[in-house]
């Protein structure tokens, strides 16, 4: 075999053994190679294996110092667009204010709204490119970002047309964006939900501009029948799904988002039997947003709970100014391991295969021939560092499509 490089001195090559989500038992596992070898060709891995059985012959040899290699992450959930801040939310929070107050007298995500949608189209780009760019050093070479702070098709478009020129200036990083239906306008409500399913989403579909729809089920957001009336709407123009449910009460969103074969649905910190029963049993991903759990203060989903009932768990950082202002994917896994008490494996496979699964890709994720040749090198040679610090960076560099794209 001939590639156009070989990657040696690998301590330790890590990786899940097959692309797609991992369930069950088979979180619990990956494989380990020590003294391994990466060849790659056109972007992709063309082989992998000890060193000592690499036979081929490579244009570039590239010596990675001794340390431990793993396939690059992705974050399948933020929100990495918005204009203003939360600090006064913040310390009226830690003042006693809960979120749903702060929500329900329309501050939080709706001051958010209001901010945003003064910014222009390129102050927004110029806002979200710095706080992608920490996601990338932190590992991630495939970010999903949603809309979800405008409340007309104006606002939401805005957001959206910030992604693909984003893009452009992150290539060859992957950016997915999706729409998010986040919360309802104060006043018209109705007319506001017949915009959304008879103009917003057939424009965004017909524009290309997101590949899923996301909606938030609560208590001060939308109910189950309005969200289903918002995805039989994406469905019908052929955008997948998503949904926000069950961040503060378990009100039938995970169940809804089951029976229409959503992608993933996220947050699940009041999740409970049924709920993980019914995810169990289905082809939709869970994603826990461990930086949610941290800021504020709610008791993690039952992410274990589901592993062991045969689910697929995956792990984002929900990169927003309200709920989890966390910049870091490497954090949000490292925080699962304690909050959530995911071993270092099930870490990796749920930042890995699991999350590109949760977006809709099974291209990458896993370190095996045809796969996306992404992934990082760490700075130490056991890999298991990559879940367990907290507070500096374990990733040394970032490598996307065989090339080095961040030396950190
Ligand atoms: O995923 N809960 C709904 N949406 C976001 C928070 C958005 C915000 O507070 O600005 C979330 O937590
Ligand atoms: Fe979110």
């Amino acid at each position: 075999m001939h590639a156009a490089r070989l990657f040696v001195n690998i301590a330790q090559l890590v990786t899940p053994t097959r692309l797609g989500a991992h369930r069950g038992v088979e979180h619990r596992q990956v494989q380990v190679i020590p003294d391994a070898a990466i060849a790659v060709q056109d972007g992709h891995i063309a082989w992998v294996g000890a060193r000592t059985e690499w036979g081929g012959t490579a244009d570039e040899v590239i010596d990675l110092g001794g340390r431990a290699v793993v396939p690059a992450l992705t974050d399948p959930h933020t929100h990495a667009v918005w204009a203003g801040d939360r600090l006064d939310d913040f310390e009226a929070r830690l003042q006693g204010a809960t979120y749903e107050q702060i929500l329900a007298r329309g501050g939080g995500i709706y001051h958010t709204i209001h901010h945003t949608a003064q910014a222009s189209l390129e102050e927004l780009v110029a806002l979200a490119l710095p706080r992608l760019k920490c996601l990338i050093r932190s590992g991630a070479t495939t970010i999903e970002v949603k809309s979800g702070y405008g409340l007309t098709p104006e606002a939401e478009l805005k957001m959206l047309k910030a992604i693909p020129q984003l893009q452009v200036r992150l290539h060859p990083i992957t950016l997915k964006p999706t729409l998010l239906i986040h919360v309802p306008p104060r006043t018209g409500r109705e007319a506001y939900l017949h915009t959304v399913c008879r103009q917003l989403i057939p424009e965004v579909a017909q524009q290309g501009l997101a590949e899923a729809v996301d909606v938030f089920v609560e208590r001060e957001a939308f109910t189950v029948q309005e969200a289903e009336q918002i995805l039989g709407s994406a469905r019908q123009h052929g955008l997948a799904i998503k949904l926000h449910a069950d961040q503060f009460h378990a009100l039938g969103g995970v169940e809804l988002g089951v029976r229409l074969g959503a992608l993933s649905v996220d947050h699940l910190e009041a999740s409970g039997e049924a709920q993980i029963r019914a995810l169990a049993r289905s082809q939709t991903i869970g994603v826990i947003l461990p930086g949610v759990n941290l800021h504020l203060g709610l008791s993690p989903a039952p992410a274990r709970a589901l592993i062991e009932a045969g689910g697929a768990v995956a792990i984002g950082t929900d990169l927003n100014p309200g709920s989890s202002p966390l910049f870091s994917i490497q954090q949000a896994m490292a925080l699962a391991t304690r909050l959530h008490r995911l071993t270092p494996a099930e870490a990796l496979i749920a930042s890995t295969v699991n999350a590109a699964a949760a977006i809709g890709l099974t291209d990458r994720g896993a370190l095996i021939p045809n796969a996306r040749a992404d992934f990082l090198v760490l700075q130490s040679a056991d890999w298991r560092d990559l879940s367990y610090t907290l507070g500096a960076n374990p990733v040394h560099s970032v490598w996307c499509e065989g090339v080095l794209i961040e030396q950190v």
